[in-house]
């Protein structure tokens, strides 16, 4: 977590150990180079809307691979919201009245900014989220795809032409922007869905506040950084992408304020359904992407050498933060046995790749902070007491840093509550089923909804999956793991994972209104429905 670091006073020995201090912080090693190729400094303004300024605390932002300051940002307040949020309307004005070509030639250009940064940013997301490097590498890459993606979107979002039963008319839909789209992101893509809101919300015709995780403001001030640079370089107004980083404060004020027309919420479950209410209460829009407890369901007729691999990168990579980390292995009972023990000797071989998410040896990463260790720790011991047996790791690594040592847990109840929780740890429980039926019912029965996938060979068992009474999630992958969603299709999931789609296919639809638009060319007045009104 970040620490509030305290005002200096003016006394000669405070400024003697800032000096020390501020020595000490990573963006002086020149092993961290790229921080300042990002244009970041030792202390960085926390707040755009239009110029960097803000007023709030002064805040570390903290390396989750040895826990040192990689550099301090003052962060914003209510008040720099309110500036914020005032520049992003404004901005709106102007924004809007574009077509939408132009706005996707500018989102081209943000693209092409994110390209020529590609290796750097991908360095400071893993050095402050803690992933390691091509996962980073691969945040960015996934804003570059979806800007792609949002400038053909900008020449094709058009609307239907309807054929109207009266006589001399037209009917037909516009979809028209909603206005101001506030984000808030969480710690564990710190780029990828600030990117999904950002390129399809300005192809739409918003403008954007962004307020990120507190512990990952530098990805946010350096990604700003590059968007303010294209919209200088095209004389528009930085607030159309306006940033506040900051505290419960700042998303509290964002989630209340009718100015903000829609709000894409990306974190806990807990936290969104107050965001979801609160939003709701005002008549916005809400884009909800919560919690998720995703299965991988493995059949007597699957592939087990593909579902080692798949498993294992999907529980254990991002060290099992990721929305769409699998955490239950469903297994048919016949082939249960077989699949933990291959299991095991895979996740053996994996203590000596975790490391420092920067060098390009390691394959898991740290916990993103000392809660997140603690909460594994916790989470181990109660799979224990509720039947579990601890078929590998279980520890935390006597070292500097969040490092865990990723967990398999044998033995629970489908239904353990420690199995239902979604713990943001590499902890797999395995559990047994008779047949894939059986098998469908423990995926669905979690409240959460967000990601699944099923190994089988067998065709009626895919579109038995894919179905009605398949796997309720919004994510129902087959032979694939659940994590690592492309950009083309709609990314979300139902139940308390919220409801909400981002990215792909249709999802566009979430950044607009439609208008329904009726208009007579005649010389007549027919009603709908044959009225008579006269
Ligand atoms: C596929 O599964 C169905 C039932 O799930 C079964 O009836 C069928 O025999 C299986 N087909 C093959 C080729 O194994
Ligand atoms: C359609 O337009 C014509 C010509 O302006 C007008 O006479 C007629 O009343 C209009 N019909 C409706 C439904 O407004």
């Amino acid at each position: 977590m970040n620490r509030v670091l305290k005002v200096a006073s003016h006394r000669p020995f405070v400024s003697l150990l800032q000096t020390r201090m501020v020595s000490s912080l990573l963006i002086s090693n020149p092993k961290y180079a790229f921080l300042k190729e990002l244009g970041l400094q030792e202390e960085n303004a926390g707040v755009f809307n239009g110029e960097w300024k803000a007023s709030g605390a002064v805040v570390d932002s903290v390396s989750p691979a040895t826990n040192e300051v990689i550099a301090r940002v003052k962060t914003g307040t209510v008040e720099d919201y309110e500036s914020a949020i005032q520049a992003a309307r404004a901005g709106y004005e102007q924004w809007s009245d574009m077509t939408a070509p132009h706005r996707g030639e500018i989102v081209r250009q943000i693209g092409d900014k994110l390209r020529s940064q590609l290796q750097n940013l991908g360095k400071l997301v893993s050095l402050e989220m803690g992933k390691i490097n091509p996962e980073g590498v691969g945040e960015v890459q996934e804003y570059v795809d979806i800007c792609d993606y949002a400038v053909g979107l900008s020449r094709m979002f058009s609307g239907k032409v309807i054929p109207s039963e009266r006589a001399g008319h037209v009917l037909l839909e516009q979809w028209n922007p909603l206005g101001v789209v506030g984000v808030i992101s969480a710690f564990n893509f710190p780029c990828a869905v600030y990117g999904w809101n950002n390129a399809l919300a300005l192809v739409t015709g918003n403008s954007l506040v962004w307020k990120p995780a507190p512990s990952t403001p530098l990805t946010a001030i350096a990604i700003t950084k590059l968007i303010e640079e294209v919209l200088q370089e095209n004389k528009l107004p930085g607030g159309i992408c306006s940033l506040v980083t900051g505290e419960a404060d700042v998303g509290q004020a964002l989630t209340k304020d009718p100015r903000v027309n829609l709000v894409s919420f990306t974190g806990s479950t807990e936290v969104g359904r107050i965001v979801g209410q609160q939003v709701q209460g005002r008549f916005g829009k809400i884009l909800l992407e919560l919690g998720g407890n995703n299965a991988l369901l493995v059949n007597d007729d699957a592939d087990l050498d593909m579902v080692v691999p798949a498993t294992v990168f999907a529980a254990v990579g991002t060290a099992g933060q990721r929305c769409t980390s699998t955490r239950r292995l469903i297994v048919h009972e016949k082939v249960h046995d077989q699949v933990v023990e291959r299991m095991k000797k895979a996740y053996a071989q994996l203590e000596a790749r975790i490391g420092d998410p920067l060098d390009s040896n390691t394959l898991i990463g740290p916990l993103h902070n000392q809660q997140a260790v603690l909460k594994y720790k916790a989470t181990v011991a109660e799979a224990i007491v509720q039947g579990g047996k601890v078929e590998c790791g279980g520890q935390v690594l006597e070292r500097s840093g969040n490092f865990v040592l990723p967990t398999i847990v044998s033995g629970l109840k489908h239904d353990a509550e420690v199995v239902h929780r979604e713990t943001f740890a590499p902890i797999l429980y395995v559990i047994k089923m008779k047949d894939l039926d059986e098998g469908i019912k423990i995926n669905n029965e979690v409240k959460q909804g967000l990601s699944s996938s099923l190994f089988t060979q067998n065709i009626s068992n895919i579109f038995k999956w894919m179905g009605p009474k398949g796997s309720d999630c919004g994510i129902v992958n087959v032979n694939i793991p659940t994590s690592g969603a492309e950009i083309g299709g709609a990314f979300g999931g139902e139940k308390e994972t919220g409801g909400g789609r981002e990215s792909g296919s249709d999802a566009w639809k979430q950044y607009c209104r439609r208008s329904t638009c009726t208009i007579n060319y005649s010389k007549d007045l027919p009603l709908a429905q044959g009225i008579k009104f006269e």
